[in-house]
């Protein structure tokens, strides 16, 4: 029996909560897959763990993680430790460390999930984000100088090297061949006279080797509307750190919500394990309250299953979401429903357990 050894942050407010119930789905897919289980190992870091250690993760907290085929996280961040800490000490060292440089943001509008824009096709809401994800706008370099005195002068500097420009780029332009897509890059060259010249660049370049696959390129103001105004025009996309943060948050309010964006986090040469994350926070706002929207988490327990090759059990669990959604009775308040997060993961159980034995 093949084993995986897991490790969950739960994190910070409903992280844990919503946490649970991907694990519950991912024990159930184990078992009923019969050759294969997961191994949970729990770490109680994120900002708790802060107030009592005034450290976000245990010092060798990065080689413990070594170990791991996987790392499933909740949320991270709350009240009382500012974000810039609270979010670099954690996520952010891991994507880099990882060396996590891609991350995978589907936005595709399940049957059954409320889409506030009236005049578009449900179908032609279906996007691949790939976004960079180790450094551009979130290279963390920069500095602070004169703090406090007149003179006062703050830098963040985008780091866009060769390489990691490059390799997300081709890891988007395999992704888009593979699936037979068109390709969407997306920047900002007339503002950003450097980074994003040189981003489109690279993307000219690469696309040289891919005669196939068909390319399009927009300034990302225009994406931001466009995703909006004409969603069908993205399949495939491509874009840098800050841009795909953003422009993710644009695609789960047209696809379903914040309660239902997953992402990954993947290191492709497998050096390292990949971490799986919904794209939401830890919703201080409802924290405690067992009402937080556990399919985000429960879409990226899917992303992990096919990051470890079943990607028909993956399938299983998108599909399943589907059907919770078309039937519509079991959903938390965000999917205007009255179900708390733990009923909407038991009701998931049941619909891939009756999928399941009509498949046999
Ligand atoms: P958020 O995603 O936590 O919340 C935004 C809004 O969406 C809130 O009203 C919240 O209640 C709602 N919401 C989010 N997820 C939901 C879910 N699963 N079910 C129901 N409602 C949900 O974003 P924020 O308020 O900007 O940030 C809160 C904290 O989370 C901050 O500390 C921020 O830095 C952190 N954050 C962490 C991550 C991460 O860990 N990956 C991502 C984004 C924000
Ligand atoms: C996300 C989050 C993070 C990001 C924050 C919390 C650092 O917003 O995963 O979308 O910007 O990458
Ligand atoms: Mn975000």
């Amino acid at each position: 029996m093949k084993k995986y050894k897991i490790a969950v942050i739960a994190g910070d407010g409903i992280g844990p909560e919503v946490i649970d119930e991907g694990v519950k789905v991912l024990n159930k897919v184990a078992a009923l897959a019969g050759n294969f289980e997961f191994d949970f190992t729990y770490f109680p870091w994120g900002c708790e763990f802060y107030s009592e250690h005034g450290k976000m993760m245990a010092d060798d907290g990065m080689e413990l993680l070594k170990a791991f085929d996987a790392i499933y996280l909740g949320a991270v961040g709350f009240p009382g430790v500012p974000d810039h800490i609270s979010l670099w000490d954690l996520l952010l060292i891991i994507r880099k460390e990882f060396d996590q440089y891609v991350n995978i943001r589907p936005v595709k509008l399940l049957e059954g999930a409320h889409c506030p824009l009236s005049e578009v096709n449900r179908e032609d809401i279906d996007m691949l984000f790939i976004r960079e994800n180790t450094e551009g706008e979130y290279s963390g370099a920069g500095d602070w100088l004169f703090k406090g005195k007149e003179n006062e002068v703050v830098l963040q500097n985008g780091v866009f090297s060769r390489k990691g420009t490059e390799r997300i780029i081709r890891y988007a332009f395999e992704t888009a061949k593979k699936q037979g897509r068109s390709l969407t890059s997306i920047s900002k060259a007339n503002a950003l006279n450097y980074s994003m010249v040189f981003w489109d660049q690279v993307f000219e370049e690469v696309s040289k080797e891919y005669p196939e696959v068909e390319t399009s390129s927009y300034l990302v103001d225009a994406a931001a509307m466009l995703m909006i105004s004409d969603p069908k025009r993205f399949e495939v996309v491509v874009t840098s750190n800050l841009f795909g943060d953003i422009l993710t948050d644009v695609g789960a309010a047209i696809a379903g919500g914040i309660g239902l964006a997953a992402g990954a986090n993947i290191n492709p040469e497998r050096e390292f394990p990949s971490m799986f994350e919904p794209v939401h926070g830890s919703a201080p706002d409802i924290a405690g309250q067992g009402i937080g929207n556990p399919l985000a988490s429960i879409w990226s327990a899917s992303q992990m299953l096919d990051h470890f090759g079943y990607e028909q059990y993956g399938k299983m669990i998108i599909d399943a979401i589907e059907q919770l959604l078309i039937e519509g009775h079991t959903l938390t308040p965000d999917m205007r429903g009255s179900a708390s997060t733990s009923e909407v993961g038991d009701r998931l159980i049941d619909i891939i357990a009756t999928s399941q034995t009509l498949n046999v």
